[in-house]
C-alpha cells in the first residue's frame, strides 16, 4: 500500500483532485490518501498557506500530488507553489506536452516534453522597493542548479529514448545570468550522447507556434519555463490536459500546469485530464506501470470517441460525466 500527501487545493482544485481519485482508485492501486489543506483557506487557523503540517507530511510521504492554489497578485503572501518547490528542493519541473487524437487543436503529434528549472531565477522572491520611484527583483542563477536541472534533462532524454535537448536561455541580453546557465548547459551536453541545441526564448516563441514538430525536450530557467508551458498547452488542447510533476533527490510532488481557474470553479465544467495525467506520471514513478497505462488507454479512447468532453474542449460533459466515461472504459478493457 502507498501512503501519498494530497493536497485537493481551491479554485477548480477539490474538483479536479476527486475526479482524479476517483480515476486512480478505479485501476485497483492501493492507495491510502493523507489529505492536507494548503492556501487562503488555511491562513486564519494557521496564519500562513503553507502550514509546517503539510510540508512534514510531504517529507513523511515522500510523494504527493495537488491541485492548484490561487496566489494573489500584486500582494499578500508568497506563491504556496514557489515555497513548496523550494523547501523541499524540488529543482526539476517536467511537464510532457502530447497531442490526443481526437482533441481539436491546429496542431496534430505533438510530443515534446519542457524541464523546467523550479528553484530559483526571479521566482527566488528577492525583491524590494526603491522609495517610491520603483522596484527591484533579483533574478538569481547558479551554476549549481542549472548542472542539476541539465544534467536531469540529458538523464531524462536518454532514459526516454528522445532525440534532442534544447535550451531555451535569453543569452543575448543577460549575459551573465543567462550566459552561466547555457555555459554549464554545454559543458553538461557534451558528456551526453544527445544531440542538443539551444535558442534564444524569443525566438523559441515563434518557432513553437510555428513549427513545434521541431522540438523535443527543452530545458530552461524558471521564468520561461513558467511562460512557455502554458504556449506549449495551447498547441496540444489547453491548460486543461497538461500535466507536471515537481521532482527532487527525495520528494515528488506532481500537480497539473493550470492554476485555480476561479471562473469556472464550483461549476463541475473543469477538465480534470490535466490532474489524472499528472497522476499517470505519479503511477509510473512508483513503478506502476500497468495501473498508469490503464488510465492513458482509457483517456485516449474517450477522446478518440469524442462525445463525452468538456467545455473547454468543445463537448458539453460535466466534470463527473467525463469521469465517470473514463471509469466506463477502463472497466470495459
Ligand atoms: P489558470 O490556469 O487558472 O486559468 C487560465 C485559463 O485556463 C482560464 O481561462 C481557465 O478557465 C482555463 N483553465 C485552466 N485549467 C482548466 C481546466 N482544468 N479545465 C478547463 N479550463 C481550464 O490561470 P490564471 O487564471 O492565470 O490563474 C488563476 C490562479 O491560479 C492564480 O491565483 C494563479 O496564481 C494560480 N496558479 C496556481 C498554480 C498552481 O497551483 N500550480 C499554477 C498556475 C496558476
Amino acid at each position: 500500500m502507498y501512503k501519498i500527501t494530497l493536497i485537493p487545493g481551491d479554485g477548480i482544485g477539490p474538483e479536479v483532485s476527486k475526479a482524479m481519485r476517483k480515476v486512480v482508485e478505479a485501476t485497483g492501486v492501493n492507495i491510502e490518501w493523507d489529505i492536507v489543506e494548503a492556501g487562503e483557506g488555511v491562513m486564519e487557523e494557521f496564519s500562513t498557506p503553507l502550514p509546517q503540517h503539510v510540508i512534514d507530511t510531504i517529507k513523511k510521504n515522500k510523494i504527493a500530488i495537488k491541485g492548484p492554489i490561487t496566489t494573489p497578485v500584486g500582494k499578500g503572501f508568497r506563491s504556496v507553489n514557489v515555497t513548496l518547490r523550494q523547501e523541499l528542493d524540488l529543482y526539476a519541473n517536467l511537464r510532457p506536452v502530447k497531442s490526443f487524437k481526437g482533441i481539436k487543436s491546429r496542431y496534430e503529434d505533438i510530443d515534446l516534453v519542457i524541464v523546467r528549472e523550479n528553484t530559483e531565477d526571479l521566482y527566488a522572491g528577492i525583491e524590494h522597493k526603491l522609495g517610491n520611484y520603483g522596484a527591484e527583483s533579483i533574478k538569481i542563477i547558479t551554476r549549481e542548479a542549472s548542472e542539476k536541472i541539465a544534467e536531469f534533462a540529458f538523464k531524462y532524454a536518454v532514459d526516454n529514448k528522445r532525440k534532442k535537448v534544447t535550451a531555451i536561455h535569453k543569452a543575448n541580453i543577460m549575459k551573465l545570468s543567462d550566459g552561466l546557465f547555457l555555459d554549464v548547459y554545454r559543458n553538461v551536453a557534451s558528456k551526453y550522447d544527445v544531440d542538443y541545441d539551444d535558442m534564444i526564448v524569443d525566438a523559441a516563441s515563434m518557432n513553437l507556434v510555428m513549427t513545434p514538430e521541431k522540438f523535443d525536450v527543452m530545458v530552461m530557467p524558471n521564468l520561461y519555463g513558467d511562460i512557455l508551458s502554458d504556449l506549449c498547452a495551447g498547441l496540444v488542447g489547453g491548460l486543461g490536459i497538461v500535466p507536471g510533476a515537481n521532482i527532487g533527490k527525495e520528494y515528488a510532488v506532481f500537480e497539473a500546469v493550470h492554476g485555480s481557474a476561479p471562473q469556472i470553479a464550483g461549476k463541475n465544467m473543469a477538465n480534470p485530464t490535466a490532474l489524472i495525467q499528472s497522476a499517470v506520471m505519479m503511477l509510473r514513478y512508483l513503478g506502476e506501470y500497468d495501473k498508469a497505462a490503464k488510465i492513458e488507454d482509457s483517456l485516449s479512447k474517450v477522446f478518440l470517441d469524442g462525445k463525452v468532453l468538456t467545455a473547454d474542449l468543445g463537448g458539453n460533459a460535466t466534470t463527473e460525466e467525463f469521469t465517470n466515461e473514463i471509469c466506463r472504459v477502463m472497466e470495459n478493457k
